[in-house]
């Protein structure tokens, strides 16, 4: 039986009728109000269903409904004080003190009290009640919108076709059954199987679920982030093929863009066996690395022309070195001058020519027939026989800055200039610029710093040719509807940022662009691995950081964000709380689950997510289920083979 079929038939059963089975039967309660609900269980009960483990799925029937019937979905917290408990505590240790020494066995109690000592309270939380509408539909509401007498409930363990009906239960009009439905896991209750001996209770999910909406994943290392977002990726490349609709309309071809911090998405690794994303949907699939490897594209950069970006990935890369003048190389700022202020856009044309000039001193090729031109004085350019005005070759910048630097003390100009105007002709940080073009620290002394020799390493990351950017490239992919992987493994943190960030707002532009200009957009997937080193930090909510733009308005840009990350308290709340999706794995600390706890009903697992460290153990929300399910994620390779 396909999916569709087997959750089609699930959709058929009466849950008011199959709810109700005399050995599911666990207690009666003896306290309900809207949000709890506490029942008197005993031991026999527990036994003949298999033991209730905390987090267990309970509902609670009303048994005068007639033709109105009621169920309410209840989670089991923990257990609860009984009136009696202090009685049966009393006389518990009163037995035990008189068994003590004595040859009697423990069991010799007479019926009645071990009749007593059997009985239990439970605590629950009150999730919310199936009922039927005027039409006979069967729905759900996330609250009760009356209680009776707790006497008048029976309170079942659902097993089997039952449980499985209520945990894909779906809000509104979806129906379990529709196209795009994958199979994510079963339901789990706890790490230990002991019980769990009965047969699997599926889990699904729709792939409509993350499109345009955000995907949080958290948990510790090695807990199963990176499987399930496999699984996430799986059902979002079959959903247009499977023909699935939204609003009358076939589903376009969804574009989906991993960045790979690891690798492990766009190579082959053990873990997978066999069965990386990449060779999966190997005809989909265009990948993209930083550094020349063979079956990826390169993405780099011209250093010539995009003089921002190139200069953000210098510094990225020279971040550790603490030479002085290093530093203040890559202070220097590239803010465009006021176009009014002449002598402002001067001096950051001259800024400009020299960075230029070191860049190929260090190397960096060329774009073909490249010249640089700036305003010079007449006073430089007599002596060195170069009017870069004209536009100069880079070797003629090169000898022209050199100049400069070497005289800046001695040639009269200078000083002059200084004199009459009370400013320096050159600023900090054209200074600064010569001394690493010439490696001279002071003007005219020798040359004996590293200076634009420490750039020589980021060659490998610049392109002379100026055809499409790697940007633009990757976006068209993402529109018809491809998938790319951007394979940052080589990179520093540094540097991955640069490019993620680079293409993230390349997307995000283009999607703005549609918008404004009403044109119809396909649903693009953004997935980031180690989210805490890409997106801004708590304390940071400015809304220019493109992550927090996509996050707040990527859903009317049909921009999908699904980010893993071990630090739930390092995302912004601006993030989180645009998060609709929900996979956690164990968290082994108080400040990761104090956040988590925030949202949603999740404070109800912090004791069992901080305890159980199983693979793939997941508590998981979803946007069109009302509540959390604790899942076992299917392994993805398995789901391959
Ligand atoms: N649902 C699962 N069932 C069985 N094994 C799993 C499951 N999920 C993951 N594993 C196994 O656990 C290991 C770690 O999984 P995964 O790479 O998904 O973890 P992660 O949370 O992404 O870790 P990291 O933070 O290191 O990236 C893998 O070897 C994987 O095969
Ligand atoms: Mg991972």
């Amino acid at each position: 039986m396909s999916i569709t079929e087997h959750l089609k038939s699930l959709a058929t059963g009466d849950l008011f009728k199959d709810a109700v089975a005399e050995d599911a039967f666990v207690g009666r309660p003896f306290y309900f109000d809207f949000s709890r609900m506490k029942l008197l269980s005993n031991d026999h009960w527990k036994e003949k269903v298999g033991g209730i483990a905390a987090g267990t799925f309970l509902v609670a029937v009303y048994d005068n409904a007639g033709d109105n019937p009621e169920i309410v979905l209840l989670r089991v917290l923990g257990p609860t004080m009984l009136p009696s408990d202090s009685d049966v505590v009393a006389s518990m240790v009163e037995h035990y003190k008189e068994n003590a020494g004595a040859d009697t066995a423990a069991d010799k109690l007479d019926s009645y009290t071990r009749f007593e000592f059997q009985f239990s309270g439970l605590e629950c939380r009150v999730l919310g009640s199936f009922y039927k509408d005027l039409s006979g539909k069967t729905c759900f509401g996330a609250d009760v919108d009356n209680f009776y007498g707790p006497n008048n409930y029976s309170v079942y363990r659902p097993t089997g076709p039952v449980l499985e009906y209520i945990v894909n239960f779906r809000d509104g009009e979806a129906i379990p059954g529709g196209k795009g439905d994958q199979r994510i896991g079963a339901v789990r209750y706890a790490s230990s199987r002991r019980h769990a001996g009965a047969a699997e209770v599926p889990v699904y999910v729709n792939a409509f679920d993350y499109l345009g909406k955000r995907t949080a994943l958290f948990g510790m290392t090695r807990t199963g982030k990176s499987n399930t977002v496999k699984m996430v990726i799986k059902a979002t490349a079959e959903l247009a093929p499977s023909g699935a609709q939204l609003d009358g309309k076939p589903v376009k071809p969804i574009g989906q863009i991993i960045f790979d911090v690891n690798g492990e998405y766009a190579n082959d690794n053990q873990q997978d066996e066999g069965t990386a994303i990449y060779q999966l949907h190997s005809a989909d699939v265009t990948r993209y690395s930083i550094l020349d490897k063979p079956g990826f594209k390169v993405m780099k950069l011209n250093f010539f022309e995009d003089v921002v970006a190139g200069f953000e990935m210098l510094r990225s890369s020279l971040q550790d070195d603490k030479a002085i003048y290093t530093q203040a190389f890559m202070n220097v700022d590239w803010e465009p001058a006021d176009p009014m202020d002449k002598s402002a856009s001067t001096r950051f044309d001259r800024r400009k020519s020299c960075y230029q000039a070191i860049l190929t001193a260090a190397g960096f090729a060329r774009p073909q027939n490249f010249k640089i031109k700036f305003t010079g004085a007449k006073e430089i350019n007599g002596p060195t026989g170069i009017d870069p005005k004209l536009g100069v070759t880079p070797e003629q910048a090169i000898t022209w800055f050199t100049w400069v630097w070497n005289n800046y003390d001695s040639d009269p100009f200078f000083s002059n200039y200084k004199q009459k105007r009370g400013r320096e002709w050159a600023d900090e940080d054209l200074k600064s610029l010569m001394r690493f073009l010439t490696r001279k620290a002071k003007p005219g002394g020798q040359a004996t710093e590293a200076g634009f020799r420490k750039l020589i390493p980021m060659r490998d990351h610049h392109t002379a040719t100026l055809q499409q950017s790697y940007e633009e490239e990757v976006v068209d992919l993402l529109r018809a509807g491809k998938i790319v992987i951007i394979d940052l493994s080589q990179g520093d943190p540094g540097l991955q940022r640069t490019y993620s960030d680079r293409l993230c707002i390349a997307i995000f532009r283009d999607g703005m662009k549609r918008f404004i200009g009403n044109q119809e957009s396909n649903f693009i997937q953004m997935y980031f691995e180690e989210a805490h080193n890409l997106f801004p930090k708590k304390s940071d909510s400015d809304l220019t950081v493109i992550y927090n733009r996509i996050a707040k308005e990527g859903a009317k840009l049909n921009l999908g964000l699904i980010y893993a990350t071990q630090e739930v308290s390092s995302i912004s709340a601006n993030v989180l709380k645009n998060t609709q999706n929900w996979f956690v794995s164990h968290l082994n600390n108080n400040d990761e689950l104090r956040e988590v706890a925030k949202y949603y009903d999740f404070e109800d697992f912090v004791e069992s997510l901080r305890r159980t460290t199983d693979k793939g153990f997941i508590r998981m929300k979803t946007y069109s289920n009302a509540f959390i399910v604790p899942v076992q994620i299917e392994r993805f390779s398995a789901v391959q083979s």
